[in-house]
Order: C-alpha cells, then sequence, then structure tokens
C-alpha cells in the first residue's frame, strides 16, 4: 500500500481544514497508508527571519517526515482570494528538487464563498507544476465549507458527495500506477 500524507494547509486553530482532512482520512485510509500533517505543526517560531537555505533542525525534522510520502492531498481554504501563508512558507522549505518532483498530488478546496476555494487551489496547482508534481485530474472545492459540510457524513449535496468520494477512491490508485511506472526524465 502507498503511503498518502494529506496535508492541512493552514495554522489556524479548529480550521475547517483539518476537519474535511480528518473526514478524507476516513476515506482513503481503505486504499492506502494515511496521515494527517497539520501545518499548524509546522516550525514556525523557528524561520523567523528568513533561514532560506539553513533549515533549523526542526523544519528538518518536519520536513524528514513529510518526505516519506508517495503522494500527498492537500487541503486547503481561502484567505483573501489566496492561499495561507504558512503553505507557502512550508513550500519553501522543502528540498528542491525532489520534495514534489514526478510525485502524485491530489486537491481539495474549501471556503466559505461561493468559488470554494477554486482561486488558491489552482495557484498552488501552478506551484506544483513548477516543481514537476503529477496533479490528479479530479479536484474537489468545498463552497460555502460551514454550511454544506458534515464532519461525519462529508458533503450534504448528494451529486457533490460523489464527486468527492470518486477523487478519494481513484487517487491511491493513480499514486500506484505512478509508482509502478519507469522513471521518466522530465526536462525543465
Ligand atoms: C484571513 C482569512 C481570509 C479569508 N478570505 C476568504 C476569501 O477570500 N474568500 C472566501 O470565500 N473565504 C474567505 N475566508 C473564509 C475562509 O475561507 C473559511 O472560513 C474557511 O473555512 C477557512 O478555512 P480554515 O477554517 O481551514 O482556516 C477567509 C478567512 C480568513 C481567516
Amino acid at each position: 500500500m502507498s503511503l498518502i500524507h494529506i496535508i492541512s494547509a493552514t495554522d489556524r486553530p479548529g480550521s475547517n481544514a483539518y476537519k474535511v482532512s480528518k473526514y478524507v482520512d476516513t476515506h482513503l485510509s481503505v486504499k492506502a497508508k494515511t496521515k494527517i500533517i497539520s501545518l499548524r505543526d509546522f516550525p514556525l517560531a523557528d524561520v523567523a527571519g528568513g533561514k532560506y537555505g539553513k533549515a533549523p533542525d526542526s523544519v528538518k525534522e518536519f520536513n524528514k517526515e513529510v518526505l516519506k510520502a508517495d503522494g500527498f492531498l492537500f487541503v486547503i481554504p481561502e484567505y483573501n482570494g489566496g492561499f495561507p501563508g504558512i503553505l507557502k512558507l512550508f513550500y519553501d522549505y522543502l528540498p528542491f528538487p525532489q520534495a514534489f518532483d514526478k510525485k502524485p498530488v491530489s486537491l481539495i478546496g474549501e471556503a466559505a464563498g461561493a468559488f470554494g476555494a477554486l482561486r488558491p487551489v489552482e495557484q498552488f496547482e501552478q506551484l506544483l507544476k513548477y516543481r514537476k508534481a503529477y496533479i490528479y485530474p479530479e479536484r474537489m472545492f468545498i463552497q460555502r465549507v460551514n454550511d454544506s459540510f458534515d464532519a461525519e457524513k462529508g458533503l450534504k449535496d448528494e451529486k457533490m458527495q460523489e464527486l468527492l468520494e470518486s477523487q478519494l477512491s481513484g487517487f491511491p490508485e493513480f499514486v500506484e500506477l505512478i509508482q509502478s511506472q519507469q522513471p521518466i526524465s522530465i526536462q525543465s
């Protein structure tokens, strides 16, 4: 079985991203080994002042655990039309190029608004493409998350729930498919 890390992409206490991550975990764990990594646990205080190129030991330890995954599923909230700042910081401290190079990545957005974090998910996809990740084509945008999502049952709208389940059932297979392929060389 592959190992998929579910990245709860905010450090906000009591976040919806974490609640969605926990829900996602129950579904993904049927077909994969899983672990939730919350960016609340990223050692933020240790990178104050810009330690780029000389990451503190706490960040190296955090990253060591992150990088054990065969694939990643990001749960991303929308903050001011973009993704949370902690996600960019986390991303910038992951080693280049190996962290996402040919790694399968799936994305779920959640927001209070009507666009369900379409903007931050697509913005983050641009960054992932730069780092040569393989993006899973099925994505979910959870609109009006406080009304539409139940931590136990998932999405209240039947069609949206169907789409979410399809994404969560297909992604582990995508991860395994990529793992089974011969390495492909990608030129930048
Ligand atoms: C700093 C901040 C900015 C936000 N900006 C937006 C926004 O631009 N669009 C939107 O739909 N919701 C916005 N929201 C609402 C969040 O998307 C919503 O509360 C979401 O569930 C937050 O995710 P979290 O609980 O995982 O932090 C914002 C929330 C915060 C805290």
